[in-house]
């Protein structure tokens, strides 16, 4: 394509698309209130200012007409009553909660959100809220020296995407995922910006094609979209924390997922027969690596027919099911939305009878190709195809399926555009737009479509969904991964940013392919992806077509034994890890962190991309770069522990660090512990105990919560759980490790806790629950056993 050429840059292209026609919304002549909020009326347009919580301003404006405050599907919390107060001064009005104060210029208008303190959180100066003649909405927000920006979902680059511009449009980009390729699979409008500590954020709940400026002008930034509303909300926080907890609640949490889909996922383009997912299976097995999951890529289906298997080398899907699940094996399908336009087929038949497919305004089924050529596309955005396509997912349930891949749902198709026609009129259940207003939304949708479907079916087990697309509040429903990266070293970096700013937009359960799914891996970058794996939320290998195979054992019995280990110690700390899921399901905050929500005062987190944490207390500092066996490690305040050597690390400094390449640098916090557990093959073997391991210190206090559960079923939500408080204080003659009162009625498998003291001085004693207690010595620590 002549893009891909030195044509590109041709004189003649004129590609400056500079600013046309801004209009400002202009003065405010009168402002009014009803029960949803303030409306001021502008020389312009309308502006709606309303509140979700105290903590939480939503500003809708509409250059036509009042504006409306239906959300896109993104949205779930209602607004709960805030108690507000409008004040009227000569210049301004000033609306207050009990966490903050917006103060709204009159002429023109001009917003500026404060803090009870006076903090100013957002503030606009010359340009505000305004529009284009094209249709186009528009939002400047004023931009100081030290503000940095996260979130934005899945993006290239590094951590902080201060001096970045974004596009919010959903694309199957297969090549070549650089620094400068944008837009990938998901659009989150939202992004999160830390100023001088304190943290504020903004979801811009609008599904056209978005766009997100924080380069082109050095003291604000934008955010703009091609049609629709500006409909936009202020979280602030003030911690990091807080905004995810803000943004969470508008937009929903993920529900805990089964305990085996946090195991090891093992994936290949394709395991392309019954034989063959056997094989794999076995080798896994026989060679002591855990596994829980094998996926099937399209070449399970009958021409790739969804709802369908190739009967010629997949002859009894049931039995390869049953069997795998016997070993503790769950297999995972890919469903992709592109139904194959066939006329003998049933699924194309309900859909063309049952009126589910897209469709243009004049009534034609829109086609385009994908895998099986000519395909049509449900219309997710109506009620009833969604529940359509969720029955239709009895069919994988029947046959023991518990989760499923949703991939292509972009929607990707083989044209110039990547996508559907924009012009296609989707139903969106009373309201038609067309796919320019909605293409966001689509992956979203059939994530809604699928999950519940699968939900119904599994009769109370958790179902599992990876998808590729989604958009704001994808999380509710599925996991994320990161589409087609490759076998490259930069693509593992580029893979720890990417993971830790969709964690900071509320996707919390998410990760890359390991080993890199295009192009050719091999065994050392296997392996140092392996260790980063072990610790990203989500843990897949996975490999496309004619590259080489890359399961774990494929480079050699040095790799093998590495990767082994990599993917045992991740079965080890499940138990720390579904603790973390607990949390993010509770209240956003992800599994996987940047520094810089541990510790916001601490400008050396800022741009720190290469290390990450997983929870409050545990640093991961990968190698990532061939043949290196050293590395500057940050370490934040406190002092760390290297978890294989026991070393001691002082923070606020730099050190170097060593490690051959079957050392992940990995460090735990001193004064807190980690929740272990033996490895097992799969989470579908018991877990017959756990292991605390606790880190003395001198001094402080280190607290939080223990939680397990049965890990497969829902009963969660009601009592059968188990919260337990766990305090770690340390002085210089003293740990103490106290369990506060359980909660919850689950019973674990395990009924006592092995507790490891690490680091215990001479003339330190250890107490349990006010006890003295005398452990023995070993050489993982001073070793007794708790009731639990
Ligand atoms: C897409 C997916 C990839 C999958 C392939 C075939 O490229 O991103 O993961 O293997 O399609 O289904």
């Amino acid at each position: 394509m002549l893009e891909d050429t030195s044509f590109a840059i041709h004189p003649g292209n004129n590609q400056n698309l500079s600013e046309t026609s801004y209009q400002d919304v202009g003065n405010v002549t009168h402002v009014d209130k009803d029960e949803k909020g303030y409306t001021f009326y502008c020389e312009n347009g309308y502006v709606t200012v309303t509140f979700n919580r105290a903590d939480i301003i939503r500003i809708v404006m509409n250059q036509k007409a009042i504006p409306s405050l239906k959300s896109t599907p993104a949205v779930i919390a209602q607004p709960e009553t805030v108690e507000q107060e409008l004040k009227e001064e000569s210049d301004s009005y000033i609306i207050s909660t009990s966490k903050l104060d917006a103060y709204i210029q009159k002429a023109p208008f001009r917003l500026r959100i404060q803090d009870k303190e006076g903090h100013i959180i957002a503030s606009e100066q010359e340009k505000g809220l305004g529009f284009q003649e094209n249709g186009e909405v528009i939002c400047y927000k004023e931009m100081l020296e030290q503000d940095r920006f996260y979130g934005f979902g899945e993006k290239t680059g590094f951590l902080d995407k201060r001096g970045e511009s974004y596009t919010m449009w959903n694309s199957d980009v297969f090549a070549p995922h650089n620094p400068e390729t944008d837009p990938l699979y998901q659009s989150i409008p939202y992004f999160m910006s830390l100023r001088d500590g304190r943290a504020h954020g903004i979801f811009f709940d609008n599904s056209y094609k978005s766009t997100f400026d924080m380069k082109t002008e050095s003291d604000h930034y934008s955010f703009r979209a091609e049609g629709g509303q500006l409909d936009y909300y202020v979280f602030i926080g003030p911690s990091p924390k807080d905004v995810i907890e803000q943004y969470t609640h508008v937009t929903g949490r993920m529900p805990l997922p089964p305990k085996w889909a946090i195991g090891y996922h093992q994936s290949r383009y394709s395991y392309k027969s019954e034989q063959e997912v056997r094989e794999v299976a076995n080798a896994f097995i026989e060679k002591n690596i855990p596994v829980d999951v094998l996926y099937l890529d399209i070449h399970y289906m009958n021409e790739y027919r969804v709802f369908t298997f190739d009967k010629d080398q997949f002859p009894t899907p049931e039995n390869m099911i049953q069997d795998l699940k016997n070993a503790g094996i769950r297999v995972v399908p890919i469903v992709d939305p592109g139904v194959k336009k066939a006329p003998e087929y049933s699924i194309y038949q309900e859909g063309v009878r049952e009126d589910h497919f897209c469709k243009y305004l004049e009534g034609d089924i829109y086609t385009g190709d994908v895998w099986p050529g000519e395909s049509a596309f449900p219309d997710f955005t109506d009620e009833r195809t969604r529940k359509w396509w969720g029955e239709k997912h009895q069919y994988y349930a029947d046959l023991g399926i518990e989760g499923i891949w949703n991939d292509m749902n972009e929607p990707a198709v083989f044209n110039e555009t990547k996508t559907m026609d924009t012009n296609v009129m989707h139903k969106n259940d009373g309201d038609p737009q067309t796919h320019r207003a909605l293409h966001n939304l689509y992956g979203l949708l059939m994530g809604e479509a699928t999950y519940k479907g699968m939900k119904e079916q599994l009769g109370g087990k958790r179902s599992f969904l990876l998808t590729r697309a989604g958009y704001s509040g994808v999380q509710r429903y599925a996991s994320v991964w990161t589409g087609d990266n490759r076998s490259f070293w930069e693509h593992l970096q580029m893979a720890l940013p990417m993971c830790m700013n969709l964690g900071l937009s509320g996707v919390a359960f998410s990760g890359p392919d390991v080993g890199g799914f295009a192009h050719d891996t091999n065994g050392e970058l296997l392996t140092r992806w392996t260790q980063v794996g072990a610790f990203t939320p989500y843990f897949r290998n996975h490999s496309a077509l004619d590259t080489v195979r890359q399961e774990p054992w494929q480079f050699g019995e040095k790799y093998e034994a590495i990767i082994r280990d990599y993917i045992q110690l991740r079965y080890q700390w499940l138990p720390q890890l579904y603790s973390l899921f607990r949390e993010a399901h509770e209240t956003g905050v992800p599994v996987m962190r940047p520094l810089m929500l541990e510790y916001p005062h601490d400008e050396k987190t800022y741009q720190l991309y290469d290390e990450f944490m997983i929870g409050d207390n545990t640093l991961i500092a990968p190698i990532m770069h061939p043949e290196v066996t050293d590395r500057a490690v940050y370490f934040p305040e406190g002092t760390w522990v290297d978890y294989f050597t026991g070393e001691e690390y002082s923070g606020k400094q730099t050190h170097l660090i060593h490690a051959e390449l079957d050392k992940l640098p990995m460090f735990i916090k001193k004064g807190s512990f980690v929740a272990l557990s033996p490895v097992r093959q799969s989470t579908m073997h018991k877990q017959d105990s756990l292991i605390f391991h606790v880190y003395a210190n001198d001094e402080g206090e280190y607290k939080t919560v223990f939680y397990d559960d049965d890990g497969e079923t829902y009963q969660y939500e009601g009592d059968d759980s188990m919260k337990l408080p766990v305090t770690i204080s340390s002085t210089p003659d003293e740990v103490s490790i106290t369990f506060g009162e359980k909660q919850g009625g689950f019973n674990p498998s395990y009924q006592n806790v092995d507790v490891y003291v690490h680091g215990l001085q001479d003339n330190q004693t250890i107490t349990l629950n006010g006890e003295k207690v005398s452990g023995e010595r070993s050489d993982q620590g001073v070793h007794f056993q708790a009731k639990l």
